[in-house]
C-alpha cells in the first residue's frame, strides 16, 4: 500500500520525458514515440505535469494551452499504480490551476475508464470525431468541462 501523504504533482522537466513515454507506451498500443514527446514537450504551447511518488513518476498529465483554451493531450497512471484514486491528483491540479479556461479533450469512445474519470470531473460529450483514431479505427468523442 502506498503512503498518499508522499504524493504530489510538479511541472515536468526534460529529465521525465523518458518515463513519462514508458508509462504511456506499457498504457496505450499506438502510444506516441519518444521523439513525439519530446517534440511536444518542446512545444511552446504544451505543459507537461509529472505525478511524483517519492522521487518516482508514477502518472502524468500534458495539455496545450491556446489563448483561453486547454486541450488535455495525455493523462497515464503507471500500471502499478491505477485503480486507487491516483489520477484525482492530476485531474484536481489540472483544474485548480487552469480554472478561468475552457479545458477540452478527445477520447476514444471504448476507453470507458477515461470517459468515467473526466465525467465524475463534469466533463460532458459536446461531438464527436468519425473515425478519428486508428489501428483499430474508432469515433473520438470530444469532451468539455462544464
Ligand atoms: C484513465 C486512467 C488515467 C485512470 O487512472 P487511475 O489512477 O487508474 O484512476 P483512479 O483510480 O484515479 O479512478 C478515477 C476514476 O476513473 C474511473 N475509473 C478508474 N478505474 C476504473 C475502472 N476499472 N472501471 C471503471 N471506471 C474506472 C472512475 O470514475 C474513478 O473514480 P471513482 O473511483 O470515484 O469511481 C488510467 O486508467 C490510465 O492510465 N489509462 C491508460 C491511459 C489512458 O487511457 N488515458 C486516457 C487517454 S484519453
Amino acid at each position: 500500500m502506498i503512503d498518499f501523504k508522499k504524493i504530489h504533482v510538479k511541472k515536468s522537466n526534460s529529465s521525465h520525458i523518458n518515463s513519462i513515454y514508458l508509462i504511456s507506451k506499457s498504457n496505450i498500443k499506438n502510444s506516441w514515440s519518444i521523439e513525439s514527446f519530446n517534440d511536444d514537450f518542446n512545444n511552446i504551447f504544451s505543459e507537461y505535469f509529472s505525478l511524483m511518488y517519492e522521487n518516482k513518476i508514477i502518472g502524468f498529465i500534458s495539455i496545450w494551452v491556446i489563448i483561453d483554451e486547454v486541450t488535455i493531450t495525455n493523462i497515464s497512471i503507471h500500471n502499478e499504480y491505477k485503480g486507487i484514486g491516483l489520477s484525482n491528483y492530476l485531474m484536481d491540479y489540472l483544474i485548480n490551476n487552469y480554472d478561468n479556461y475552457t479545458i477540452l479533450l478527445e477520447v476514444r469512445e471504448s476507453n470507458k475508464i477515461a470517459i468515467n474519470l473526466y465525467k465524475k470531473f463534469k466533463f460532458k460529450e459536446i461531438g464527436r470525431r468519425n473515425n478519428y483514431y486508428k489501428f483499430p479505427s474508432e469515433d473520438a468523442i470530444i469532451m468539455k468541462k462544464f
